[in-house]
């Protein structure tokens, strides 16, 4: 069995990446969600494999890769959808952008759990619609870690509202790196049928589950399936971002009709190497993904035991999904932005906690998708960079 090199630097300073480049060279990228490692050998074969026959014109779906989905759904999740159950989208950001200017009017409000990924408030925006922000409560499990708990009774609140269409979720959650549990599943579900808010799922992170098991909402029950757009991407799974191919599940005729038409209205094709990408991913690239978790795991607990021994006024999540640790910066006596902090100070960039809405003031997000290496390199600047804090205060 091919044993995979997660610890090999790679350098991505040459290739225009979003990641590396936005910043000093001397600045070291920990933000935008994409990982440092090469992506599964049956991803980049499929591509060498498609780019040899040399003719790249216009591309349909291709059916096997709306197979391949679908059992892959069934094997992971015992969910049974059928290929005409699958869209596609070039990116799930868009993807959010075409449903929130699909369904609904303008003026709508669209439900939100925060602090969530940036671009849920950045699509309801784009679209005339009015994000309603229900933030979940910060609760510490010690000195040094918290989780978020939610409150349905004000999520009821917000979803009586005859002007509620969409509720935009996000599981696993994205900046807190947890999972709902079963019972909050059906609580929302529950909700939303009652009010008739669509539920739009974005489980782009649910491949990347570091303990505990991943509930795809739409398979509570028919008919929360029959409420439930779902949004899924082999992008975050097998390092693929970049090739922007992402999938849309609705069993519900009509709201697929409606996620169709509105993909279709800014002409939102995949292109053939993101096709290729996936169907090779999705299909041989599952002993790379069981070994990248375990090294996202060990890297989780080499973060999150450094930051118990070294860094004590930072306090962090125990994300039980993707690469993300979502750090509370504010016990720190910084002024004023704690990411400028990082960058300007540390030399490390985090991303900004105010991407993730308002509740994200004072916390960053530290991406471990990087080699050992790299994130102890990252922990002892930002160690550094806080000593210093203590040495002139
Ligand atoms: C929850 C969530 N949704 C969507 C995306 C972006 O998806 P895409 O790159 O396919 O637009 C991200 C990227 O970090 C994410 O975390």
């Amino acid at each position: 069995m091919t044993a995979y090199n997660f610890d090999e630097i790679i350098d991505r300073t040459q290739h225009h990446s979003a990641k590396w480049n936005a910043f000093e060279r001397d600045c070291l990228p920990m933000w935008v969600a994409d990982m440092d490692f090469r992506s599964p050998p049956a991803a980049i074969d499929a591509m060498i494999e498609r780019a040899r026959h040399g003719v790249f014109g216009y591309t349909m779906d291709p059916p096997r890769l709306k197979e391949a989905i679908v059992e892959r759904m069934e094997r992971l999740y015992d969910w049974r959808i059928s290929p005409e159950d699958v869209l596609f989208s070039p990116g799930l950001v868009l993807a959010l952008c075409a449903t929130c200017s699909g369904f609904g009017q303008p003026g709508d409000t669209v439900l939100i759990q925060t602090p969530v990924y940036g671009s849920f408030f950045k699509a309801v925006r784009a679209n005339l619609k009015i994000a309603a922000n229900i933030n979940m409560e910060y609760v510490a499990d010690d000195a040094h870690t918290f989780h978020y708990e939610n409150d349905y009774d004000e999520f009821e609140q917000v979803a009586r509202d005859p002007r509620a269409t969409i509720h935009l979720q996000c599981n696993p959650q994205n900046p807190a790196g947890f999972l709902y549990s079963r019972a909050d599943l059906e609580r929302i579900g529950e909700i939303c049928l009652k009010h008739k808010v669509l539920i739009v799922a974005d489980e782009i992170h649910s491949d990347l589950i570091l303990e505990g098991r991943h509930i795809p909402i739409a398979t509570l029950s028919d008919e929360i399936a029959q409420n439930t757009l779902t949004m899924i991407a082999p992008s975050k799974t097998f390092n693929l971002a970049g090739l922007a191919c992402s999938v849309l599940i609705a069993q519900n005729k009509d709201i697929r009709e409606t996620a169709a038409a509105a993909l279709q209205s800014i002409s939102a094709h995949v292109n053939i190497m993101g096709y290729e990408a996936a169907y090779g991913a999705y299909t041989g690239g599952e002993e790379w993904l069981r070994q990248a978790l375990r090294y996202l795991k060990d890297n989780r607990d080499y973060a999150i035991n450094y930051i118990r021994a070294r860094l004590p006024q930072i306090k962090t999540t125990v994300p039980q999904s993707t690469y993300l640790l979502w750090m509370d910066m504010r016990d720190l006596p910084i002024e004023g932005d704690v990411s400028a902090f990082c960058r300007e100070t540390a030399g490390v960039a985090p991303s900004p906690g105010e991407f993730f809405g308002e509740a994200g003031q004072g916390f960053v997000r530290l991406n471990f998708g990087c080699p050992r290496s790299t994130l102890t390199q990252g922990l002892e600047r930002l160690r550094a960079a806080v000593d210093q804090l203590a040495v002139t205060a």
